[in-house]
């Protein structure tokens, strides 16, 4: 079981020494990435104002190359940052208009960042493995949010205002 309280506290620290969003996400994607075992990507998508529209952008990550945008309301990230809701899904293949980024995932959780109550982006996290993701680690996922909002600077966030 990976110990999300000892992630939270890493998090704490190294937004301590510099809490600038950008290597807060990079160092958050990381240390997740080191700390569970069976996943193939962690990281972060971005919400993007830019041209009146919005849309999420690739952010700090860790595994394969990925999508670099993606619609809002699209695939497990954009439905989580529309509805403003985590995703949890057992099998991605299963959830409809899945994007799949990587061929290797078979399950995800994707979870809405927020700066002052409004998404500014989403952290999405894929296993290999079928219904990789146990209501504890979806609550510990969502610790780490908690933490990133409330120790990092996200004042540059949303992208493109
Ligand atoms: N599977 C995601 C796309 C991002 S990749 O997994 C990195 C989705 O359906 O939104």
């Amino acid at each position: 079981m990976t110990d999300f309280k000892l992630l939270c506290s890493q998090i704490r620290s190294l937004a301590e020494g510099e809490p600038h969003w950008l290597p807060v996400l990079s160092n958050a994607s990381a240390l997740i990435m080191d700390a569970m075992v069976d996943l193939n990507w962690a990281g972060f998508y971005l919400t993007d104002r830019s041209g009146g529209k919005e849309t999420l952008l690739l952010g700090p990550f860790q595994g394969k190359v990925a999508c670099v945008r993606i619609a809002y309301g699209k695939g497990v990230c954009g439905t989580a940052a529309k509805a403003d809701e985590p995703q949890l899904v057992p099998n991605v293949h299963e959830f409809p208009g899945h994007i799949a980024c990587d061929s290797a995932s078979n399950s995800e959780v994707v979870i809405p960042l927020h700066a002052k109550g409004e998404v500014v982006g989403v952290l999405d996290i894929d296993s290999p493995l079928l219904n990789r993701f146990s209501a504890e680690d979806y609550a510990g996922l969502e610790s780490i949010v908690a933490t990133i909002e409330a120790v990092a600077d996200l004042s540059g966030l949303p992208l493109g205002r």
